[in-house]
């Protein structure tokens, strides 16, 4: 087990060609597929070979494999981890049970959602970032950029087999309106909104992935816990893909930051700007704009969905092994509720908090990445800037939060207010137009922009000035 044949149309590690109605059927998809690529992926560079990593194996060392592709080519196929015989689930209504190896009638709903919804971020993202070929800041980075990009498509591969193998025909229906949907469209948008929103800079991208891609960090994490052993081991998997992602993203807004420094001790008026950097305060409103939207893409914080799919067993929490108490019926949360204008603690059952749960556990580890960069800024000589992450409450569009005005610290304040500080909270259009004006391409092996500091080492030991994409 765990070997992946690449014989196959379709490499595999779940002996597709056994199934030959499934085989044939995901064939069809393919070409579908391949076309959604050739239109919505990485715009101009097609044709042009990338060093790129490919599975190999599905264990957690060594499963990959480098090497030059052109970005169609790029073998995407259905790897799952191995099979465990004898799991058992581990929480909600059915702790304890034999996993499930097909879909409970009763749940085929629910799951079908969660499994679309999670599908359709992967082609999302790959539409958000299409353009940023144009204006690599390295060919480190745009080498990065296309990892991130063909991991995504196999991502939706990964839900497509899921939608194919255990939905039948209306799986292969939302096979295709996976494809048929785009980010940003009007009317046939993304489902969630983080990822309609454009991604045409650099430093979105590195927000984007330190922050949206960590939100899959930990929906992925949830469902690797579900009853329904397919998708947990397919989840399994994609974590392990999904950790180079927050890599791009965490290290990609370390180099800002640590050139921002670089640059305001070379300025005589300590002005980043006027050396063509980006300064930390621009940075904190990117960072303040794409935690808050990602926190929404967790839910309500009060949620009978989220209820409803823990007792199923569908969704977990991060990690459920280390709960003591797995039927999560017996406490209960303090969730902050605003009364007029003041917050006031109540306490909500566990189940129907669940959402709540994960997006703390999110905050936490984006909390420590935080702590990360805020290290590099003393590393560099900076004194006294730390980059913050502000309340969860503030600037929110979802949940309990969405109809009231808080500022960072997560104090109610007005509307007024919040919009006298909105161009200090988030980026404004200049802070845009500016980070933009940045974005011109630097495709020299070795050379960087001037607004980012190299990073430490290249791609799977090769030197920085190695020619990761082939002008
Ligand atoms: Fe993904
Ligand atoms: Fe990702």
């Amino acid at each position: 087990m765990g070997d992946i044949d690449y014989n196959e149309r379709i490499p595999n590690n779940v002996d597709l060609s056994s199934d030959r109605r499934l085989q044939r059927a995901l064939e069809r998809w393919q070409p579908a597929y391949l076309d959604w690529w050739q239109q919505m992926g990485p715009e101009g560079w097609q044709a042009k070979d990338v060093y790129l990593r490919t599975a190999v194996r599905v264990d957690r060392g060594g499963w990959a494999h480098f090497d030059y592709v052109r970005m169609p080519e790029y073998r995407w196929g259905i790897f799952l981890t191995d099979n465990d015989p004898d799991r058992k689930i581990g929480f909600g209504d059915h702790e304890g049970e034999l996993v499930w190896q097909e879909v409970p009638g009763e749940y085929r709903n629910m799951l079908r959602r969660i499994i679309v919804t999670q599908g359709d971020t992967e082609p999302a993202s790959v539409e958000q970032q299409r353009i940023l070929g144009a204006t690599a800041p390295s060919l480190y980075d745009l080498r990065n950029l296309f990892q991130v990009n063909v991991e995504e498509g196999r991502h939706l591969w990964a839900m497509v087999y899921l939608l194919h193998g255990y939905f039948g025909r209306d799986g292969r229906e939302e096979a295709e309106e996976l494809l048929a949907r785009r980010s940003g469209d009007e009317d046939k948008p993304r489902i969630l909104d983080a990822f309609n929103q454009p991604c045409t800079d650099w430093l979105t991208f590195f927000c984007f992935t330190t922050f949206t891609d960590r939100d899959g960090k930990y929906q992925l994490g949830a469902l690797a816990e579900s009853a329904f052993d397919p998708l947990s081991r397919t989840c399994q998997f994609m974590l392990t893909e999904e950790a180079h992602h927050l890599f791009v993203g965490q290290t990609g807004i370390e180099r800002v930051l640590r050139r921002a420094v670089q640059l305001a001790a070379l300025d005589p008026n300590g002005d980043v700007r006027d050396m063509g950097g980006i300064d930390l305060q621009t940075v904190q409103r990117f960072v303040n704009f794409w935690f808050s939207y990602s926190l929404d893409l967790f839910g309500s914080e009060v949620s009978s969905n989220a209820a409803d799919f823990f007792a199923a067993g569908l969704k977990g929490r991060w990690k459920e092994d280390k709960y003591e108490e797995h039927s999560a019926l017996e406490r209960s949360m303090n969730i902050p509720h605003l009364e007029g204008d003041t917050l006031v603690d109540k306490a909500v059952p566990l189940r129907i908090a669940m959402n709540e749960v994960l997006r703390n556990e999110y905050v936490e580890d984006c909390q420590k990445v935080v702590d990360k960069w805020n290290k590099a800024l003393r590393d560099e000589g900076e004194a006294t800037f730390e980059i913050t992450l502000p309340s969860t409450r503030f600037h929110r569009r979802q949940g309990l939060y969405a109809d009231a005005s808080f500022a960072p610290d997560g104090s109610p304040i007005s509307a007024s207010d919040f919009e006298a500080h909105r161009s200090e909270w988030l980026p404004s259009d200049e802070d845009r137009a500016y980070v933009r004006s940045l974005m011109t391409p630097v495709y020299e092996p070795g050379q960087m922009a001037s607004w980012i500091a190299a990073p430490r080492k290249g791609i799977n030991g090769q030197p920085l000035d190695y020619e990761y994409v082939r002008i």
